[in-house]
């Protein structure tokens, strides 16, 4: 169940500003946060969501545009929360421009082990978690917004990685980011029989909490992701920008 939290900041019905609507799933930290922000900035009505209702706060306490942000309290990897999530986006705003498939990570032990090593000394009761959230959270995601994604000729941005178009010895997450781009071209030959559009953005090493805090050798702000999200959602009718690669320069993989 979700529960909406700019009820506390505002009451104000749907913003008549021009603009998308665009829906951020895992929208309180990190990459998503950068993309809600920069999409504010840029006059548009956005809708974040976040597992952790205290995180959600802090968020829209700091973020501002208390009139064009909605806050809703949803796991990506459950599908009642996710179509909530969607419902109550579109009840607010009305429509429906965009939806970016970004709450995920990797698991804590992913990192304890390098990665490479969380096969033989990884803790499996982790994995479930992260596997539904990467794998399963878009397709939940596509299921609940393309009805809606269909009438505004809109678009799908998953959040891939560098992890999911290189292999790795032993690595799931990486795995489930293969995973991703391989729905992500499933789907773009679904959606765009439909009038939508599909990008995969696969960002290199970004310096957010996914990392554990675990410092990475080389890495970039998440702004420059929100940027090529932006730069995604921009494209004009009848184009389709399909794959977005982004790494700081320096990266070795
Ligand atoms: N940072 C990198 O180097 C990097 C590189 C390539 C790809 N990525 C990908 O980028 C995406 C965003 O990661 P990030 O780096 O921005 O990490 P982050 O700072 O840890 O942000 C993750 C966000 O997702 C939310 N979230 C996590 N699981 C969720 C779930 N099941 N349902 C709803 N929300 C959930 C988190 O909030 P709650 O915990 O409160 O739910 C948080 O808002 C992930 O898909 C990650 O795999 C990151």
């Amino acid at each position: 169940m979700n529960t909406s939290l700019t009820d506390t900041l505002t009451d104000s019905a749907a913003s008549p500003v021009a603009g998308k609507t665009v829906l951020i799933t895992g929208g309180t930290s990190g990459i998503g946060a950068a993309t809600a922000r920069l999409l504010l900035v840029r006059g548009h009505r956005v809708a974040v969501t976040g597992r952790d209702p205290g995180r959600l706060k802090a968020f829209l306490d700091e973020v501002g545009y208390a009139d064009r942000v909605l806050g809703l309290v949803a796991d990506a990897s459950d599908w009642d929360s996710t179509n909530t999530a969607v419902t109550s986006t579109v009840e607010r705003f009305g429509s429906l421009d965009a939806a970016i498939a970004n709450a995920g990570g990797a698991s804590a032990d992913h990192f304890r082990t390098g990665g490479a090593g969380v096969i033989d000394g990884g803790d499996p009761e982790l994995w479930a978690p992260m596997v539904l959230a990467n794998v399963l959270g878009p397709a939940l995601l596509a299921k609940a917004t393309l009805p809606h994604l269909e009438q505004s000729r809109g678009r799908l941005v998953l959040i891939g990685s560098v992890a999911g178009i290189k292999n790795s010895p032993g690595n799931l997450y990486s795995a489930t980011k293969w995973a991703v781009v391989g729905f992500a071209e499933n789907l773009r030959l679904h959606a765009t029989t439909r009038g939508i559009g599909v990008t995969v953005v696969n960002p290199g090493m970004i310096d957010t909490a996914f990392w554990h805090g675990q410092a990475p050798p080389i890495a970039m702000s998440p702004d420059s992701v929100a940027e090529a999200i932006g730069f995604a959602l921009d494209q004009p009718a009848g184009v389709d920008l399909n794959t977005v690669t982004i790494r700081p320069i320096g990266q070795p993989v």
